[in-house]
C-alpha cells in the first residue's frame, strides 16, 4: 500500500481553531480533512465558559485591550501579534455570528439591543462576548454543524495522530511536511494520510498535571509531534493555573468561570474573611497568575483544602441568568451558589507556550502550520489574559487560511509514503505499566513543577522524566500502539519541555514563579525561552 487517503489540507484537531480554519478553506474548493482523537466535541473549546474578548463597549478601545494584554503578559508579549489579534476581535465575533453562534444580548435603557459583555481578570473594561456561561458549547456546536454540512470537509472522529511525516525519509531534497500516520482507534489500524499542507490544531497540554480544568484530549500531542518532527518549541514554563476550579471529591475538573469574579464574586477563607485586597489593588480581578498564587499560598500556609468563592450576595435571578451551567453543576453536589460560597482550588488550565509560529501560523517545517492553544504566537507572553485564547484561535485560523490559499497552488502532491510497519511489534501484555506511568508523571509534575517551583524540585522532576522516557520508548518500540500509550509518550515529552524551559529561566516572571529567583531579572530585556531539537 502507498497511502490510503490524500488531501489538500489535513487539520489535526476539531476545536475552535481547527474547525474555523476548515470552514475558511473549504469554500475555495479545497479538500480538507479534520481529525479528532475522540468525538468532535472533545477539545477544550466545548468547555469554554467566560467568552471571547473583543472591543465592543463604548468606553473601551483597541489600545486599552492591547495594553491590558501586554500588562498580563509580563513583558513577553509580541506587540505586533497582540495588535494584529486585538484589532480582529470584532470581525471574528461577526464571523462566528454568521456561522450561527448566538451570543447573550441585553437591552439598554433606550431600548437598543446589544451584546452583553462580561468582565474578567486583567481587563480594564467589560469586553467579553459570551453565551451565558457556556460560550464554548455554543461555538463548538455551530462550527461542527457548519462543517458537517460542507461537501469539501471530511471529519474523522476517533483518529489519533501517531507521527507527522516529512520528506526526510523520501528522495526529496528539501524537508517539508507530507502527511501523518493516524491510528483509527475504533478499528485499531494505523492509516497513512497524505496531504500537501498539515495544520496542528491539537489544543493544550494541561493534562500533564494531576489537577486540571481541561478535558482528556489536552495531552500536548501537537507539541510533542512538532518537536519530534524538528520544530522549535517556546515558553513552555508558562503553564497557566486557573484560580477557581470546583473543589469536591466527585466533581472531576469543573471550572468556576472568572466571570463570577467579574460580576462581584469574592474570594474568602474558611472563616469568611476576604484576602485578595491584601495582595493586589485589583483584588479578585488581578491577572490569573497573581490570584492563583495567592490562593495556593493561603492553602499551604493555613493547611486548608480550599478557599471559597462567594457570589451569594447577588439576587438568585441574576445568578440563574448569568451562570446557569455553574449553578446546575454545583447543585449536583449540594452546593447552592445563590445561598452559599463555592469551594475552589487552582488547577492547570492553559498552555501559553507551544510550537513557535510566525504571524501566519507557519512553523519551522515547510507547509506545517500550528493554530490555537498548541501554538506559541507571542500573543500571551508570560501569562495569558482571560478570554484571549478563543480570540487567538479565530484570528490565527484566518491568518493560516490566507497564507495556505496563497501557497497551495505551488505545493506539489506528496511523494510515495511507506505504510506503517507493524511487523516487529506485538500486543502489550502489561497495560498496567501505561496507567501507572501516567499517574506517576501527573503526580510529580503537580508536586514539583506546579505553581511554585525551585531548582531542586525541577531537578527531581527531570530525573523522573528521564527514567520514564526510557521505559516508554521501550514500550513504544515493542508493542502495538494504543491511544493511552500515544498520549503518555507525548506527555512525557511535554513534561520534559516544561522542565527544560523552567530550568532555563533564572527569574520569576508571569506564570513562572521560583523560590530560588523570586524576582524578575531587570538587568536585561525579557527573553523568550526557545528550545531547538537536537540542542
Ligand atoms: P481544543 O478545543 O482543545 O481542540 C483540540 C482538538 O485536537 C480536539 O479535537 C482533539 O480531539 C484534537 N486532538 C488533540 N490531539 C490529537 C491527536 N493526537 N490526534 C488527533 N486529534 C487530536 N478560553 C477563552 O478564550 N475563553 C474562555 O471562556 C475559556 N474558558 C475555558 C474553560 C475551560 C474549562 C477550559 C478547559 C478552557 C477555557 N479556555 C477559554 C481556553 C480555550 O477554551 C482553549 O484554549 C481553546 O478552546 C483551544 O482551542 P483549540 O482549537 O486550540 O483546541
Ligand atoms: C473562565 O471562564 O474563567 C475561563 C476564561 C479563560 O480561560 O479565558
Amino acid at each position: 500500500m502507498v497511502y490510503s487517503q490524500n488531501y489538500d489540507v489535513l487539520i489535526i484537531g476539531s476545536g475552535g481553531a481547527g474547525l474555523s480554519l476548515a470552514l475558511k478553506l473549504a469554500n475555495y474548493s479545497i479538500r480538507v480533512a479534520v481529525l479528532s482523537k475522540f468525538a468532535l466535541t472533545a477539545g477544550s473549546t466545548y468547555y469554554a465558559q467566560g467568552g471571547i474578548s473583543a472591543v465592543f463597549g463604548a468606553a473601551d478601545s483597541i489600545e486599552s485591550h492591547i495594553k491590558d494584554t501586554l500588562d498580563a503578559g509580563a513583558g513577553l508579549c509580541n506587540l505586533e501579534i497582540v495588535t494584529l489579534t486585538v484589532t480582529h476581535g470584532k470581525t471574528s465575533i461577526d464571523w462566528l455570528r454568521k456561522q450561527g453562534v448566538i451570543f447573550t444580548e441585553e437591552q439598554t435603557l433606550s431600548g437598543e439591543i446589544r451584546l452583553h459583555l462580561n468582565k474578567e481578570g486583567g481587563h480594564s473594561h467589560r469586553r467579553i462576548v459570551h453565551t451565558a456561561d457556556a460560550t464554548g458549547k455554543a461555538v463548538s456546536l455551530s462550527l461542527i454543524e457548519r462543517a458537517l454540512e460542507h461537501p469539501n470537509i471530511e471529519l474523522f472522529e476517533h483518529h489519533n495522530v501517531v507521527e507527522l511525516i516529512t520528506t526526510q525519509n523520501t528522495k526529496a531534497t528539501e524537508k517539508r511536511i507530507i502527511g501523518a500516520y493516524v491510528l483509527d482507534t475504533q478499528k485499531q489500524q494505523v492509516k497513512t494520510m497524505a496531504a500537501r499542507v498539515v495544520v496542528l490544531a491539537t489544543g493544550g497540554a494541561s493534562k500533564v498535571y494531576l489537577y486540571s480544568t481541561n478535558p482528556q484530549s489536552a495531552t500536548g500531542d501537537g507539541i510533542a509531534l512538532a518537536w519530534r518532527a524538528g520544530c522549535r518549541i517556546s515558553n513552555m514554563e508558562f503553564m497557566q493555573f486557573h484560580p477557581t476550579c470546583l473543589y469536591h471529591p466527585h466533581a472531576g475538573s469543573f471550572l468556576i468561570s472568572e466571570a463570577v469574579r467579574g460580576e462581584g464574586g469574592k474570594l474568602i477563607l474558611p472563616d469568611g474573611s476576604p484576602f485578595m485586597h491584601k495582595v493586589d489593588p485589583r483584588a479578585e480581578l488581578a491577572p490569573r497568575d497573581i490570584v492563583a498564587r495567592a490562593i495556593d499560598l493561603e492553602i499551604k500556609k493555613r493547611g486548608i483544602d480550599c478557599v471559597y468563592l462567594d457570589i451569594s450576595h447577588k439576587p438568585k435571578q441574576f445568578i440563574l441568568e448569568h451562570f446557569p451551567t455553574i449553578y446546575r453543576q454545583c447543585l449536583k453536589f449540594d452546593i447552592d451558589i445563590s445561598k452559599q460560597p463555592i469551594p475552589v482550588v487552582p488547577a492547570a488550565h492553559y498552555t501559553c507556550g507551544g510550537v513557535l509560529t510566525d504571524s501566519y501560523a507557519r512553523t519551522d517545517i515547510e507547509n506545517l502550520y500550528a493554530i490555537g492553544e498548541v501554538a506559541c504566537t507571542g500573543l500571551h507572553g508570560a501569562n495569558r489574559m482571560a478570554s484571549n485564547s478563543l480570540l487567538e484561535c479565530l484570528v490565527f485560523a484566518d491568518r493560516a487560511s490566507e497564507n495556505i490559499l496563497l501557497k497551495l497552488p505551488d505545493i506539489p502532491r506528496p511523494p510515495e509514503i511507506r505504510a506503517w510497519d507493524e511487523s516487529q511489534v506485538s500486543d502489550s501484555d502489561e497495560e498496567v505499566v501505561v496507567a501507572h506511568n501516567w499517574s506517576e508523571l501527573r503526580h510529580f509534575m503537580w508536586d514539583y513543577v506546579g505553581i511554585v517551583r525551585t531548582d531542586k524540585r525541577l531537578h527531581r522532576a527531570m530525573s523522573r522524566v528521564e527514567l520514564l522516557k526510557k521505559e516508554i520508548a521501550e514500550y513504544y518500540y515493542h508493542f502495538r500502539v494504543t491511544s493511552d500509550l500515544l498520549e503518555l509518550r507525548n506527555l512525557v515529552i511535554v513534561a520534559e519541555l516544561i522542565i527544560r524551559c523552567a530550568q532555563q529561566r533564572k527569574e520569576s516572571r508571569g506564570l513562572h514563579y521560583t523560590l530560588d529567583y523570586p524576582d524578575a531579572d531587570t538587568t536585561k530585556p525579557p527573553q523568550n525561552t526557545i528550545l531547538t531539537p537536537d540542542s
